[in-house]
């Protein structure tokens, strides 16, 4: 087993420290940035009724992440992704120590037809967190008994912001309105992180050793799971195509200021 530290101490150079930040804003406050000055107490909240749903409603679209389908096409970022983990986290996420050329044709061999894949973007549209919600045919002898296996990583700059747990609650919603019963997750025992996100949605976690698996049972899909799945898809494509006007608007800006700046070197250089 490898002796990498889970999170690496060596921290980021200071301009690429401050890039992510800048990124990494979207994505709501640090959790372990400064704490937040001191308000005062609140009024005591109603728990029913309008008021608290709405207030329910304004909680979640404020920490509210886009979360992207992925199709073929994208195969190439979701390879880039996995590549860029480190040896240690390639080891918790697939349970050995993947090379490049197992994590290619573990992504290769992904059946879109089939499967889902669920993504988050950066500003940059760079994919920051990946997850997989492989759907597998009924065990003999539970015909009934159907399950998806949950899989993700999220890259080192992005962790501890609650993407992990969203892309876990947008599978199991997913999954849920597939007529899904069971999600499964196959972690190792010290993957403190991915059990407690696990954990936290109610599954039932099972160790063995060095392994755990953990099994959250699924409600039945409702109305009201299938418009909160339509409405994140819409949101999630809407933010992915912003993030691209946003990213060609940029390089035609740059372009310009390049174009402009060429034009004003020359003028110097002439009357020089
Ligand atoms: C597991 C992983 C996806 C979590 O991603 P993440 O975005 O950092 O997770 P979140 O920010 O959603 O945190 C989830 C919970 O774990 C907690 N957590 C974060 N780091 C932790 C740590 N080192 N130890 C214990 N708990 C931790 C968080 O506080 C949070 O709990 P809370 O919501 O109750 O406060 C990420 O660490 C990763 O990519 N690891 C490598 C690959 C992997 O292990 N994949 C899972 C196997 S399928």
């Amino acid at each position: 087993m490898p002796k990498t530290p889970l999170v690496d101490p060596t921290p980021p150079p200071a301009d690429v420290a401050a890039d992510w930040e800048h990124e990494l804003s979207a994505f709501g406050p640090d959790p372990n940035g400064p704490a937040p000055a001191p308000t005062a107490p609140a009024a005591p909240a109603e728990s029913t009724g309008p008021l608290a749903t709405a207030r329910a409603a304004l909680e979640r679209l404020s920490t509210w992440v886009p979360i992207r389908s992925l199709a073929r096409r994208h195969r190439h970022r979701m390879i880039e992704h996995l590549l860029s983990l480190e040896p240690r986290d390639r080891y918790l996420r697939f349970g050995y120590p993947a090379s490049d050329e197992q994590i290619r044709k573990y992504a290769l061999g992904i059946d879109f037809g089939r499967d889902e894949v669920l993504g988050i973007f950066n500003r940059r549209l760079k994919l920051v967190a990946l997850a997989h919600l492989a759907y597998s045919e009924p065990a003999l002898g539970e015909p009934t008994r159907t399950m998806a296996e949950f899989g993700v990583s999220v890259l080192q700059q992005s962790r501890g912001r609650g993407l992990g747990r969203r892309l876990f609650e947008a599978a199991a919603l997913h999954a849920r309105n597939r007529g899904i019963d069971t999600l499964f997750i196959h972690a190792l025992s010290e993957n403190r992180t991915m059990l407690r996100i696990a954990a936290g949605a109610g599954a039932l976690v099972e160790r063995d050793g060095g392994e755990s698996a953990a099994w959250l049972r699924l409600p039945p899909d409702t109305m009201g799971s299938q418009v909160e799945q339509a409405l994140e898809r819409h949101l999630g494509e809407l933010d992915f195509q912003f993030k691209r006007q946003a990213q060609v608007l940029s390089g035609f800006v740059d372009g310009v200021a390049e174009v402009k700046a060429h034009f004003e070197s020359s003028g110097r250089a002439a009357k020089e």
